[in-house]
C-alpha cells in the first residue's frame, strides 16, 4: 500500500464554534449574544433559523465527546461563548455556570485522550458590549482581554492551544460593513474601527494569556481566500491586488510586524484615526501559531477582456469553487514572505448535498474527495518546508450555519435535527482512517 504520511506527531482535530452547535440560549444564567439579536430579527438568517437549540451539544456534551473519540482524533476546536461567562460583560460579574461548563467539557476530553484548543472568539460578543458600540468601540477590546484572562486563569493548566479571534476579516466586513453576520450594520468606518479593535483585542488577548504564564501555546485564526484576476488586464490585476490585500494581507501584516499594508490605506483613504501609538506593538506580539482557515477561491475583476481564467464550475453547496492547491500557494506564501514559525490548518470543509439513507447514514464521497485533495495539498506545502503541524476540519457535525441557517451541512457526523440524532456519514469513518495511518493510501 502506498502511503503518503503526515511528520509524525501531526495534530488530527475537528472544529466547531459555540453558537453554532450549543443551543439552550437561556440557560444558567448565559447571556444574549448579537447573534441571539440578528438571528431573531426577521430577514437576517434562511427559514428564521436561529441557534436557540441547534446541536443541543450544551445538554449532550458528554456523548459528542465519545463521537470524538470514534473519529480518532488527537485534538479538538470549540469555542467559548463569552455571554456564557460575562453575560453583563461586566468583569465583576462573572457566571460560575459558564465556567462550569467548559471546565467539564474540557475535563472531558483530557479523560478522553483528546487535546482542547479553545477559541475565544466565534463571533458571539455579549449584546450589551454591542449596544455600547461593538467592535467599532476601542473599549471591547479591553473587555475581551479581561474575558480572555478570565477564562485562562480558570482553564490555563489545561487547554493546550488558545485561539483569540476567529476570522476578523468575517466579524469586521460581513459584520460592521456588508451586513450580513451579526450585528447587521453597514458602515465602511465602523468596519474598518472594528477590524483595528479585533486586532487590538487578539494583542491584548495574547499579553493577557503570557502574564498568566498558561501552560499551552497561543495564537490567532485568520480566514484566507484566493484571489485571482480574470484577466491580464490591467484593471483586473489591479482589483485582484485590492482584494487580495484587504481579505489576505490586511490582518496577517500587522500580526507579524509589518503595520496594515500601505496600497491598501491608500486605495480606502483611511483616516487611522481609531489606531493609538503602541498599538501597532501590542498587536504583534509574537504568536506560537497562525491558524489558517480555508475554503475557496474567488475569481474577481469586471473589465471587458476576455477572460483568461475561469473557475471549476463544481463548487460546494455554498456555491463556493474547490480549489485545493490555495492551500499550499497560501502555506507557502505565508512561509516564505512572514517567516510563519508553526501553522495550523483550524478550519477546512465542505457543505455538500448529502442525501442520509433510512438510517441516516450518509454516503460523502464528494466530501471524502474535496478533504483529500486538500490533504494532499497540505503535505505538498510541507515538501516544500512549509511548518504545517495540524489540521482542523470543520465541521465536526452539521450545525447553525450562520445566515445560512440550518440548511448547509459542514459535518463529518450527520444531525438529524428533528431527534438529535448523530449518525457518522463516510466522510467520518475515512478521516479516522486517515487519522489512524496519519496520511493518505491510494486505497483511502
Ligand atoms: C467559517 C466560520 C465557521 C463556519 C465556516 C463554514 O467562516 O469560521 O464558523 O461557518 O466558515
Amino acid at each position: 500500500m502506498n502511503v503518503s504520511s503526515f511528520p509524525e506527531g501531526f495534530l488530527w482535530g475537528v472544529a466547531t464554534a459555540a453558537y453554532q452547535i450549543e443551543g439552550a440560549t437561556d440557560e444558567d444564567g448565559r447571556g444574549e449574544s448579537i447573534w441571539d439579536r440578528f438571528s431573531h430579527t426577521p430577514g437576517r438568517t434562511a427559514h428564521g433559523d436561529t441557534g436557540d437549540v441547534a446541536c443541543d451539544h450544551y445538554h449532550r456534551w458528554e456523548s459528542d465527546l465519545d463521537l470524538l473519540v470514534e473519529l480518532g482524533v488527537d485534538a479538538y476546536r470549540f469555542s467559548i461563548a463569552w455571554p456564557r461567562i460575562l453575560p453583563t460583560a461586566d468583569i465583576d460579574q462573572v457566571n460560575e455556570a459558564g465556567l462550569t461548563f467548559y471546565e467539564q467539557l474540557v475535563d472531558g476530553l483530557l479523560d478522553r485522550g483528546i487535546k482542547p484548543f479553545a477559541t475565544l472568539y466565534h463571533w458571539d460578543l455579549p449584546q450589551v458590549l454591542e449596544d455600547k458600540g461593538g467592535w467599532a468601540n476601542r473599549e471591547t477590546a479591553y473587555a475581551f482581554a479581561d474575558y480572555a484572562y478570565t477564562i485562562a486563569e480558570r482553564l490555563g493548566d489545561r487547554v493546550s492551544g488558545w485561539m483569540t479571534i476567529n476570522e476578523p476579516w468575517v466579524v469586521s466586513v460581513l459584520g460592521y460593513e456588508r451586513g450580513e453576520f451579526a450585528p447587521g450594520r453597514t458602515s465602511l468606518t465602523d468596519s474598518l474601527a472594528a477590524s483595528h479593535h479585533l486586532l487590538l483585542g487578539h494583542g491584548l488577548a495574547m499579553h493577557a494569556l503570557r502574564d498568566l504564564d498558561v501552560n499551552s501555546e497561543a495564537g490567532i485564526v485568520l480566514n484566507f481566500t484566493a484571489q485571482e484576476a480574470k484577466s491580464d488586464h490591467p484593471e483586473d490585476r489591479d482589483k485582484q491586488r485590492f482584494e487580495d490585500g484587504t481579505n489576505n494581507r490586511w490582518f496577517i501584516e500587522p500580526i507579524v510586524g509589518k503595520g496594515y499594508p500601505e496600497d491598501i490605506l491608500a486605495d480606502l483613504r483611511w483616516d487611522q484615526s481609531p489606531v493609538l501609538p503602541g498599538d501597532l506593538e501590542i498587536i504583534s506580539t509574537p504568536i506560537d501559531f497562525l491558524g489558517v482557515n480555508y475554503y475557496t477561491r474567488v475569481i474577481v475583476g469586471d473589465s471587458p477582456a476576455a477572460p483568461t481564467l475561469v473557475s471549476d464550475p463544481n463548487l460546494t453547496e455554498m456555491g463556493w469553487e474547490i480549489y485545493p492547491s490555495g492551500i499550499y500557494e497560501f502555506l507557502t506564501r505565508f512561509h516564505h514572505e512572514h517567516h510563519i514559525k508553526k501553522f495550523y490548518i483550524t478550519e477546512n470543509g465542505a457543505a455538500m448535498r448529502d442525501v442520509p439513507d433510512d438510517e441516516g447514514f450518509v454516503d460523502d464521497q464528494d466530501r471524502i474527495e474535496f478533504l483529500r485533495r486538500h490533504f494532499a495539498e497540505g503535505l505538498r506545502a510541507i515538501d516544500d518546508g512549509a511548518p504545517l503541524a495540524g489540521w482542523f476540519v470543520w465541521s465536526m457535525m452539521d450545525n447553525f450555519e450562520w445566515a445560512s441557517g440550518y440548511g448547509k451541512r459542514f459535518g463529518v457526523i450527520r444531525v438529524d435535527y428533528e431527534t438529535q440524532q448523530r449518525t457518522v456519514k463516510s466522510s467520518g469513518r475515512w478521516l479516522a482512517d486517515v487519522i489512524e495511518a496519519n496520511g493518505l493510501s491510494t486505497s483511502t
